[in-house]
């Protein structure tokens, strides 16, 4: 439907406008029309389906759009997503939708969208929620994405089955008897996947199919696509209007296969079902995190006796090193060679020395045991001799199976569809291996995730056929996250290849080409494709020179511009010995080596869909550690948060234990008056250290080189800031601000600025829920006020004076006069002028917050103290938000004389240095530290309230903790440090594993720098 036929529908449907959500296409987006349809309904969330190439112009519109509403912009295409990423449109979230999905679907599967997409948002500053959309059927998928930080799971047909869903008899069975397999992708030659339903005998796929076929060409012509895309739409019928017949032409996604088992699983009512399956994915999210561990500990690496549950996968030409398979076992791995078109005397040539370069150490062998493999019998026959620990049987063959397990060889079965797996099971065999659409080579037609979750279903419905059987899961995984997935989904191990192809010891073993390896981690997300649709022998490798001539020799013949014969000829030209060229550098028919050039222009490079997601080469032992215990960040998503009350919500999940958000910064001190400008300052290693200046006082009357001299200071340096702060600029009366200290006028300024950097003050967050929590040390507003100090104590004075000078009554009357003259008298502004707390009352006045607002005294760590006690009121539910810090007093002598008294001061030693060399914390030669002028605030508010109001995210803070040392003022201990250390990671989704970086409060003298 277009904007205006959308808006007619929801009139006559919905005249009362409880519709909150519509999914339009990015055509019917730009239609200006859509405004007033947004304006005249009810509708909040603006999902939007967007195909690759959108323009810029639509990311403005899109932009300008989620000022107002909650846009849901739907992706499939990789560089879409990247430049989602890279400008986010002021959106705050991106919904992914895998090839998994029903109707127009992303080359890619969910989980390699996913990761595609989590590794661009780690590369970047920016902050999105990702929701997912296609394949999700099962409780712990959801758990699996959910707890790896997916912000929301969109379902599309899993419930289809309950009470709910208005549908015939008729339309259930045929519902019920839906399959994994029960739909197909089409679309792929012309680069626009749709997955329709289709039993293998769709008559209307077919037809789709044919004319997909007729718009080929070497070149793909846009208006081609086009074509395709509209005829698709326009023939194309809901499920639920359908009955599932030959003939209709109906969007499906593999989700609707699970429909029966959730049924079975939670009832008929929709509305308990739907509870109870929630209630599971809690369940599983709140376990997640003892899952952490599960590949250092783990009984099937135990059973095979490998360290780790890690499998390098047979790969046909790169595996049959035995040296590779050697670093591996090194590694804590299990190393599978591939058989592949070695007759026997190769066998011999090639593996005849891997016994004993194992030495007793378990391997795998892997053979292809399709009758189109014509060594097949051969390699059985060799495997038979040599009796591996393992054979991983590959090609859907399932009849080896019991002769290897008489032989008490350990049989792996790498099992297409549920089928073959059942056929495998019933076979005995207790190892099954389940590979993903976006593994390398060759490749089925299920992503891992469908896999996954056939077995999982499987199981679940009959758990004898698994007594005892382990599950691997294969495809897409190269990382500790991608990993921890797999294993939510089930894995008891899982297999890689692609990622091992990103090891040193490929290369340095001679498995592997350097070039390959470089292609692989060179290649951008997204990178690689799928050959062979034609032929049915799809592979996926990268997107390279002879690849993209392949994929254009398939749609001529796809065209019907070959014949089959020539067709084929021209395949085998083009793809024999192709990837012997990518791995060794050979030509395999000459036996020449050829140069870097001819390799990569003729090379076959097969690789994973993970291969533009993998960006370093690291060794096996280190890949290893990381896949085992590397950081890993949970979260818990399923806990409500107060914030889910305030203001506009959109339908995502929040992150239960609540990250915070800083979304507004400001500082100020001697190299710099903005985050900017000290950032450019502090990489250029600007000190702003300086003698203390002439213009602030005459520092020689305190100064003496001596350390702790009674009134003076053995310190000359500072880091001073000048810096005028104007009244207008404040917005504070002419009374108020002349006895305003200095640091609450600093404090009123950097308030300003955070919070207009932040943007907050443009939201709808409620003014109780923002709190001011100001950082400033008691006693430190002396600073301006001193003269009237000096005034209060005039007779105090007058009293030393007398004792040290007799004074007649009118000298004493001048003394005092003169005392006093210039000196401000007390009046009804100065209390608030000088109170600590008066700066967090002035902003609150200013902002209108009514949420607490207090001052924070806590020494050196005062700031951080009042960011945490901002965040116990935020994790209490009492507030959403806060501006938090504060600015200095400016220095005074007294400061000069009191920190010099306490042994905390530079110049300790009584050695001289330059000033910019003074300050050196945790040196050798420190000589204690350098005060300095300034302050910083920052505006922290709930995650989930920043990214949907789309203010800038500039870090997020986890968690906090504190303690305080019971033996002494200010010495620290380590006993305590550790307590507050400890508190930190208290409830945190992480332990301190996953800290990259410690800072330390440096204070430059030898106890402190030291503890
Ligand atoms: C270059 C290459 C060659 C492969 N050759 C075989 C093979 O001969 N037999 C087989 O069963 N699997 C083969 N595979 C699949 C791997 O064993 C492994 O299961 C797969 O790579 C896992 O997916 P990933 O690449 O996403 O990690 C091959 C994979 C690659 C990348």
């Amino acid at each position: 439907m277009d904007a205006e036929a959308i808006h007619l529908f929801l009139q006559t449907a919905d005249p009362a406008g409880h519709v909150g959500d519509i999914k339009i296409s990015a055509a019917a987006l730009m239609n200006p029309s859509v405004d007033r349809l947004l304006k005249d309904t009810g509708v909040r969330n603006l999902w939007v389906e967007c195909r690759s190439g959108e323009s810029s112009d639509f990311l403005q519109r899109l932009r300008i759009l989620s000022e107002a509403y909650c846009c849901f912009p739907i992706i499939g295409d990789v560089p879409l997503l990247a430049s989602m990423v890279k400008d986010d449109a002021g959106i705050g979230r991106i919904v992914l939708k895998g090839c998994e999905a029903a109707g127009f679907v992303s080359g890619e599967t969910t989980l390699a969208l996913y990761a595609a997409a989590k590794e661009m948002l780690r590369a970047s500053t920016k902050s999105l929620d990702i929701l997912i959309w296609g394949g999700v059927a099962t409780p712990e998928a959801a758990a699996a994405l959910l707890s790896t930080g997916a912000a929301g799971i969109v379902f599309e047909s899993v419930h289809w089955l309950t009470d709910l869903v208005e549908i015939d008899e008729r339309q259930r069975e045929q519902l019920a008897r839906l399959r994994t397999d029960s739909t197909s992708l089409v679309g792929l030659e012309l680069q626009v996947p749709c997955r329709l339903f289709n039993k293998g005998n769709s008559v209307a796929f077919k037809k789709l199919q044919a004319f997909e076929d007729s718009l080929c060409a070497a070149e793909i012509a846009d208006e081609n696509r086009r074509a395709f895309v509209n005829q698709a739409q326009a023939t194309a019928i809901h499920p639920l209007d359908s009955h599932f017949t030959q003939n209709e032409l109906i969007p499906l996604g593999v989700e609707a296969a699970f429909a029966a088992s959730f049924a079975e699983r939670y009832g008929n009512a929709t509305e308990q079902a739907v509870k109870a399956f929630m209630a599971e994915i809690r369940e599983l999210c709140i376990a997640a995190g003892t899952k952490k561990d599960c590949f250092l500990n783990s009984p099937l690496a135990r059973e095979m006796g490998i360290k780790y549950p890690f499998i390098q996968g047979a790969m046909s030409w790169i595996t049959d090193v035995p040296e590779f398979a050697s670093a591996m076992s090194d590694a804590g791995g299990l190393p599978a060679i591939a058989l592949g078109q070695m007759d026997a005397e190769t066998c011999d040539r090639k593996l005849g020395r891997l016994a004993e370069v194992m030495g007793g150490r378990p391997y795998a062998l892997n053979i292809v045991a399709l009758a189109e493999n014509p060594y097949r019998d051969a390699q059985l026959a060799w495997i038979k001799k040599h009796r591996p620990r393992f054979v991983w049987i590959a090609g859907g063959d399932v009849s080896p199976i019991k002769e290897l397990l008489q032989c008490g060889i350990g049989v792996v079965y790498i099992a297409p569809d549920d089928a073959l797996l059942k056929l495998a099971l019933n076979a005995g065999v207790r190892y099954v291996a389940c590979e993903g659409y976006e593994a390398g080579g060759h490749v089925g037609q299920h992503s891992t995730l469908t896999l996954a979750q056939m077995v999982l279903d499987l199981k679940r419905r009959q758990p004898a056929l698994f007594k005892d059987c382990r599950v691997i899961l294969a495809g897409g995984i190269y990382n500790r996250e991608t990993a921890f997935i797999a294993s939510l989904l089930g894995a008891d191990a899982i297999q890689m290849g692609t990622a091992y192809l990103a090891t040193r010891e490929a290369v340095e073993t001679g498995a592997l080409t350097a070039l390959y390896q470089r292609v692989i981690v060179e290649s951008p997300p997204g990178g690689t494709v799928i050959s062979g649709q034609s032929t049915g022998l799809r592979v996926r490798s990268l997107r390279t020179p002879r690849i993209a001539a392949v994929l254009a020799l398939e749609r001529e013949f796809a065209a019907g511009h070959q014949d089959e014969q020539t067709f084929r000829k021209n395949m085998e030209v083009m793809t024999a010995g192709s990837l012997f060229v990518a791995v060794k550098g050979v030509d395999r028919r000459t036996g020449q080596t050829l140069d870097e050039e001819t390799c990569r222009e003729r090379g076959q490079f097969m690789t994973g869909s993970c291969a533009g997601l993998i960006s370093k080469v690291q060794t096996l032992a280190d890949f290893h550690r990381e896949l085992a215990e590397g950081p890993l960040v949970l979260h818990q998503p399923f806990v409500e948060t107060p914030s889910s009350k305030v203001g506009r919500r959109a339908v995502v999940h929040k992150d239960s234990y609540e990250r915070i958000a800083i979304t507004g910064m400001s500082v100020v001190n001697a190299i710099g008056k903005s985050p900017e400008e000290v950032w450019a300052a502090s990489l250029a290693m600007k000190s702003g250290v300086s003698l203390v200046p002439s213009s602030r006082w005459n520092h020689d009357l305190f100064y003496d080189p001596r350390p702790r001299i009674t009134d003076k200071t053995s310190c000359r340096v500072g880091a001073f800031v000048d810096f005028d702060i104007s009244r207008t600029e404040l917005g504070i009366p002419p009374q108020d601000f002349r006895t305003m200290t200095a640091a609450t006028k600093l404090t009123m300024w950097l308030a300003q600025k955070a919070l207009h950097a932040s943007g907050i003050l443009d939201s709808n967050i409620p003014r109780e829920r923002i709190a001011v929590l100001i950082s400033q040390n008691s006693g430190e507003a002396a600073g301006t006020l001193t003269g009237m100090i000096i005034r209060a104590y005039v007779q105090d004075i007058l009293t030393s004076i007398r004792r040290a000078i007799p004074l007649t009554p009118e000298q004493e009357s001048a003394v005092e006069r003169e005392i006093k003259s210039g000196r401000m008298a007390p009046d009804d502004t100065t209390l608030l002028g000088r109170l600590n707390c008066t700066a967090a009352g002035f902003i609150c006045n200013r902002y209108g917050f009514r949420g607490p607002s207090y001052s924070v005294s806590a020494a050196c760590a005062t700031s951080l103290v009042a960011i945490y006690s901002a965040i116990q009121m935020i994790r209490n539910g009492i507030i959403d938000a806060a501006i938090v810090g504060g600015g200095e007093e400016n220095l005074t002598p007294l400061h000069f004389m009191e920190f010099s008294a306490v042994g905390a001061l530079y110049g300790l030693s009584g050695r001289s240095r330059l000033p910019h060399e003074a300050s050196c914390p945790f040196d050798a030669e420190r000589d204690g530290m350098v005060l300095g002028e300034g302050g910083g605030m920052i505006v922290i508010e709930r995650e989930s309230l920043a990214k949907e109001r789309g203010a800038p995210i500039h870090a997020v803070i986890t968690s906090m903790g504190a303690s305080n040392n019971n033996l002494g003022m200010v010495e620290s201990s380590s006993v305590t440090q550790e307590i507050a250390i400890r508190s930190s990671f208290r409830g945190a989704p992480y332990g301190p594993e996953a800290v990259d970086l410690v800072e330390c409060h440096g204070t430059s003298t030898r106890q402190g720098d030291g503890e």
